[in-house]
């Protein structure tokens, strides 16, 4: 008895301290990088901005996390800013995103003569960058992710069906009640959307489904453009060919995510040592694309403690189910439930030919096993309206590095920027 209760209170007393010493990591260690694991307004408010947090309700009652730059120059000057836009991230991603590609991006006013900014340096992260040159910069979390884990009723702790959820549901939810919320906000009829990855994916289904929505979105960036993935290149694909891994990432559902201790531990304690570094870059290198040269290592604590904001399990199996079925479809619920859902055996197709917009941007690149040229030039064949179509320069520049490249200025960016102003 006495050892029982003895077991039991040594247990106690390491579950209460084993969090802590999984902070404490952080005073063991010599230099850590200061973005390493930081939230996005500690890392937006770090480069001298003000950050503000807001909340948005969706239809369906999902409680997502939107970050808000605010250009304090902007503001004590009553500085009138261009426009909103909205910074949507990828698969597995959040807004942290957009903010960590380099320890710089301080706010000022990047457009006043008097301040002199090398942009090739200072202009890598995306975020910073645009509220710097005076846009009203929203960045939402998507449904599942670790800043928009919450619900009206249901518990993501408890309730299963939190986690039955995929891109389909960013489409049909999440996007529109961003954008409404955004332009209600900000007072403006219409606003900019740049979408990395899936988030480019959502706003292709987005517009697809809500014609109502083609107006309000002036104009549509999307990096590293994804909407069929059949052709994709990255190892993830081989997921789909493991005997019974679709079936039974199905029945399980649930959260795809690390816990932060043992994600923090892996990108610091492992990553974080200069010969894993390497290693830790090519792990990257492998599911993203191959481009060792504009990857800074010493930031690779930085990259791998933001890399996984989390999703649905279910989100990554409706990109396996689009990879074998070779179609942008919705989730495919098996015979039963696509007849309980949608009234037919099979999922339907996002029909892309309907896309009314002709403020569609895409910047693509060669070296991306994500967003594949093949499936690239599928999406650009239904795309029945002009679309403006800007190819990376840089023959090796990856999924990633639309986000995190060394050269992400001079690549992306900066072009883009002036691809921006066309619309204004
Ligand atoms: C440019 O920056 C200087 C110094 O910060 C400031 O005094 C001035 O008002 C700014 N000019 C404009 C046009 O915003
Ligand atoms: C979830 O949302 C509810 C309702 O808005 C709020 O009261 C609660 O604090 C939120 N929980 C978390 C963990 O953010
Ligand atoms: C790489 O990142 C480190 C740490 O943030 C920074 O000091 C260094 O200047 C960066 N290197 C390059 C080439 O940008």
């Amino acid at each position: 008895m006495i050892l029982l209760l003895k077991l039991c209170s040594i247990v106690f007393v390491l579950k209460l301290l084993l969090p802590r010493v999984c902070h404490c990591q952080l005073l063991f260690s010599s230099n850590v990088d200061p973005d390493f694991s930081r939230t996005p307004c500690e890392l937006i408010e770090s480069r001298k901005f003000i950050c503000e947090e807001h909340f948005v309700t969706t239809d369906d009652g999902y409680i997502l996390a939107l970050h808000h730059i605010i250009n304090p120059v902007y503001k004590r000057l009553g500085k009138k800013l261009i426009k909103p836009l909205v910074l949507q991230h990828g698969l597995l991603g959040s807004s942290t995103h957009f903010l960590t590609n380099s320890n710089g991006g301080f706010a000022a006013d990047w457009t006043n003569e008097t301040v002199s900014v090398d942009l090739t340096v200072e202009g890598r992260n995306l975020a910073f960058l645009l509220a710097n040159i005076g846009y009203d910069v929203w960045m939402p979390n998507s449904r599942g992710n670790k800043y928009s884990k919450n619900h009206t009723t249901l518990d993501p702790n408890q309730d299963s069906s939190f986690w039955q959820i995929s891109f389909d549901e960013m489409i049909s939810y999440d996007c529109p009640a961003v954008i409404d919320y955004v332009l209600s906000k900000t007072g403006f009829d219409h606003l900019g959307w740049i979408g990395h990855s899936q988030g480019s994916l959502i706003m292709f289904g987005m517009l697809a489904e809500r014609p109502e929505y083609t107006d309000k979105v002036k104009p549509f960036v999307a990096l590293a453009p994804i909407a069929h993935v059949e052709h994709i290149k990255s190892p993830i694909r081989y997921i789909t060919l493991i005997p019974g891994a679709m079936r039974l990432v199905k029945t399980l559902g649930g959260e795809l995510s690390l816990p932060s201790f043992l994600l923090d531990i892996l990108s610091e304690k492992v990553c974080g040592r200069r010969i894993v570094r390497q290693v830790c870059g090519s792990a990257l290198f492998l599911l993203c694309g191959y481009d060792p040269d504009q990857f800074n290592y010493t930031r690779t604590p930085v990259y791998y403690s933001h890399a996984m904001g989390g999703t649905s399990a279910w989100n990554l199996l409706h990109f396996g189910q689009n990879i074998l079925n070779r179609n942008f479809l919705k989730f495919d619920y098996g015979f039963f439930g696509n007849i309980f859902r949608y009234g037919s055996l099979y999922p339907p197709a996002y029909n892309l030919e309907a896309i009314q917009s002709e403020n569609i941007v895409l910047i693509r690149s060669n070296n991306d096993p994500f967003a594949d040229s093949q499936d690239v030039q599928i999406l650009k064949a239904s795309l029945k309206h002009p679309h403006i179509d800007f190819l990376v320069q840089d023959q090796k520049f990856n999924h990633l590095d639309f986000i995190w490249a060394k050269n992400v200025y001079e690549q992306v960016y900066g072009p883009m920027l002036g691809i921006l102003e066309r619309f204004n």
